[in-house]
């Protein structure tokens, strides 16, 4: 089969740790998919900044838009950020040109998500976003594909490894906010503005694409009641301990009498809860179905690699041609991958 040709448009924490990832595990890629997946063109702001990846052969092109509507590309691979601006003009132009988008962006499916899986649906070519929630968690696959047969009433967890992690380290070692959070600026999880997650929009924008996948709903970030962690002091950690909890910044989507209600807040949880031990960087995603019952995914929620690890998933779908389109169905276009010495019948 021929090489699945990709253009990787953002080269900060992320992006390094996909060329890494493709670099590495190369050989076992293009067997597990049955064609290699080759990087033909790359985009960043800074073109001579030692990222510590090798990109010397790889085609660079200054301007994102150039790139994504490139003809030498396959998939177009949206690792810069933002919720418009050139992420949203790339992408748009990848989907308008037929080519695949895969994308960590949350901020940008919170905001144009409806609009563009539709394009995406219009052009026959798929919008694969697993490394927009929860990091490293394959939550995204497992609402669409492995809990397709139930009926959904509940999703919830914590969605924001930043405040996951200075929440855990306020309690565990008396550390102020502010340090903690230039811990996790430091370590790759936070942001490029760590107010999105620490205000919690950040843990809003995941949510309103779960919501929308658990229960088939249009994306709606509006709606949702958001209250930070900022406000959050050692006292209040304290007090929560003293009374038997823990403080978490949870995300919440229900179908309640009304409709579908989804929130963002600072919770107090019981310390014996499963959720009340998820710590640091770590996120979990509780989803409550009508046929599977309770499962809880956890793993981590930031971090260049972790996230890595789920764009080169969904890059993986669509070389073996099993990728879905936005909203859950299989993008039509694509021929269903056999592996070797599997009969159609
Ligand atoms: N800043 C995000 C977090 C990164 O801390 O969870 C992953 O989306």
């Amino acid at each position: 089969q021929p090489s699945l040709r990709l253009g990787l448009a953002g080269l900060g924490t992320v992006g390094a740790s996909v060329v890494r990832l493709l670099n590495k595990h190369s050989k076992d890629l293009a067997v597990r998919c049955g064609r290699p997946i080759v990087l033909r063109g790359v985009s960043a702001r800074d073109r001579t900044r030692d990222r510590g990846i090798d990109i010397g052969n790889v085609n660079w092109f200054q301007d994102p838009v150039k790139l994504a509507m490139d003809p030498g590309i396959d998939v177009f691979v949206e690792l810069m950020g933002g919720s418009s601006g050139p992420a949203e003009d790339a992408v748009r132009a990848a989907l308008e040109t037929g080519k695949h988008v895969v994308t960590a962006n949350k901020a940008l499916l919170a905001r144009h998500g409806n609009d563009l899986a539709r394009l995406a649906e219009r052009k026959g070519v798929s919008l694969n976003f697993e490394a927009a929630v929860a990091g490293g968690i394959p939550v995204i696959k497992t609402l669409r594909e492995a809990l397709a047969g139930n009926s959904v009433s509940r999703v919830a967890g914590i969605l924001n490894g930043t405040c996951n992690y200075i929440l855990t380290r306020m309690e565990a070692e008396d550390m102020s906010f502010g340090e903690c959070l230039k811990e996790a600026q430091r370590l790759g999880y936070a942001e490029a503005d760590p107010t999105f997650d620490v205000g919690g929009f950040d843990a809003a924008h995941k949510l309103a694409l779960l919501t929308s996948l658990a229960f088939g709903s249009e994306i709606d970030v509006d709606s949702i009641y958001i209250e930070g962690i900022e406000r959050i002091t050692l006292a209040d950690i304290e007090a929560a301990d003293e009374l038997g909890y823990r403080l978490k910044l949870l995300g919440i989507a229900e179908r309640t009498e009304s409709g579908i209600e989804q929130r963002v807040h600072p919770t107090m949880v019981p310390k014996a809860s499963a959720i009340a031990r998820i710590d640091g960087v770590l996120n979990a995603v509780a989803i409550d179905g009508d046929f599977v019952g309770r499962l809880m995914l956890v793993g981590p929620g930031a971090g260049g690699d972790a996230t890595a690890s789920s764009v080169v998933g969904d890059i993986a779908d669509i070389a073996r041609g099993t990728a879905l389109a936005m909203m859950g169905r299989p993008s039509e276009h694509l021929e269903p991958y056999r592996p070797a010495g599997v009969r159609a019948h």
